[in-house]
């Protein structure tokens, strides 16, 4: 119990930058990106931002049917209507036949999801996409490149997210990178203002930030854990009530935080690559293998698919004991999530959502990782669960 790898998550750096915006610029090799208070905040800006460039009333967005439920809040509030689409058998994708058949007079927008790094089929997805005059959103709340080198944002509009666990953590923010320009005047302003500024509110958040280091640590993430009004990796339907400002005294953190996490991967050498290319098991579907070819992308957490459901609950539930940081994720698809069973009613059913729920096994990445990861698993689970 008192040993418990997180199961994603980098520290926060509290160096500051004297001219933030102009380092923004350079990180993100553009001036036109607009800031908000969360991920969830950016992409309804985003969703409101199309429907105004469309000047129509019905809008419909179309998302995986396995994803974060932010997805929906977002879209919900914006005013669209969110539309499922399944996911290809055993993968994190969009399953283009049904995106396609999907598709109508209506579609303003579809969100495709760098889900744990593992980059979507954007090229697909924009032949799909241009010539109808659909907005392809590139929601990457859960990827930022490796490098400068690496850069190469993907959609019309591409979403980032800094809140906890995220690659980039600065306890919340997000961002819109706008690389069609014909609609980033449309995003709305911040309704809500982002607070964070002053003195105070810079000591606060310099004190939350080093508790959030130090609960990164095996040895304390425990305690977090064990508190059941945190609700930790659970999975929450919250419906949006405003788009936020981000907060202005977290600004100058961000550009060495970017800095930070580019630091970090040009000097892990392979590490991921090297610790789970020991752990792939016969029967298991090693996703980012196979989806993401011989390089490896920065990915959040490391996902499996097991043989069958079984098997998933049981390595869960024995890992978990063993304090090894492995999650199931969102363990259900959008229109199972409760709070949103009426949203989707009379869509689906989406059985390789379903499916991708029931064998997905997440395996933390981070640098509190060991690199002997492979081998205690190996040791301690593979004897247990006789697989
Ligand atoms: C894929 C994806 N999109 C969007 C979001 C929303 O980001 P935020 O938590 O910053 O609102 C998340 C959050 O977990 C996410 O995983």
């Amino acid at each position: 119990m008192f040993y418990q790898l997180p199961p994603a998550g980098n520290p926060i750096t509290l160096r500051k930058s004297d001219k933030p915006l102009e380092d923004l610029e350079t990180i993100f090799q553009t001036s036109r990106f607009r800031l908000y208070g969360s991920g969830t905040s950016a992409l309804a800006a985003v969703i409101k931002a199309v429907m105004a460039a469309r000047g129509t009333g019905k809008a419909e967005v179309l998302l995986p049917a396995y994803t974060c439920p932010e997805l929906v809040s977002a879209t919900l509030f914006a005013g669209a209507d969110p539309v499922l689409v399944d996911l290809e058998p055993k993968r994190p994708w969009l399953n283009l036949t049904e995106l396609e058949k999907k598709i109508s007079a209506d579609t303003a927008a579809i969100i495709a999801v760098n889900l744990f790094g593992i980059p979507e089929r954007f090229d697909r997805l924009k032949a799909l996409t241009k010539h109808r005059g659909i907005t392809l959103i590139e929601d990457s709340a859960q990827y930022f490149p490796a490098s400068a080198n690496a850069i190469r944002w993907q959609g019309d509009l591409t979403i980032l997210s800094f809140g906890r666990g995220k690659p980039v953590s600065l306890l919340g923010g997000g961002a819109v990178i706008c690389s069609d320009n014909s609609i980033s005047h449309y995003l709305p302003s911040n309704e809500t203002e982002g607070g964070g500024a002053g003195f105070t509110a810079d000591k606060l958040f310099q004190l939350k930030a080093t508790m959030y280091n130090l609960l990164l640590s095996p040895r304390f993430y425990w305690l977090p854990e064990s508190l059941p009004f945190l609700h930790l990796g659970e999975t929450v339907y919250h419906p949006m009530d405003s788009i936020k400002a981000f907060p202005s005294g977290r600004l100058a953190y961000l550009p060495p935080n970017l800095k930070a996490y580019w630091d970090r991967h040009r000097h892990s050498g392979g590490r991921t690559d090297r610790i789970f290319s020991q752990l792939t098991h016969g029967e298991w579907t090693d996703l980012p293998a196979i989806c993401c070819g011989n390089e490896l992308p920065p990915l959040i957490r490391y996902p499996f698919l097991a043989a069958n459901k079984k098997q998933a609950n049981r390595i869960y539930s024995r890992s978990k004991r063993h304090g090894l940081g492995v999650t199931r994720m969102y363990k259900k698809p959008l229109n199972e999530i409760e709070g949103l069973e009426h949203v989707f009613a009379g869509q689906g059913p989406f059985p390789n959502a379903k499916e991708f729920a029931d064998l997905l096994l997440t395996f933390p990445t981070h640098r509190g990782v060991p690199e002997n990861f492979a081998e205690v698993f190996n040791k301690t689970l593979r004897i247990d669960t006789g697989i």
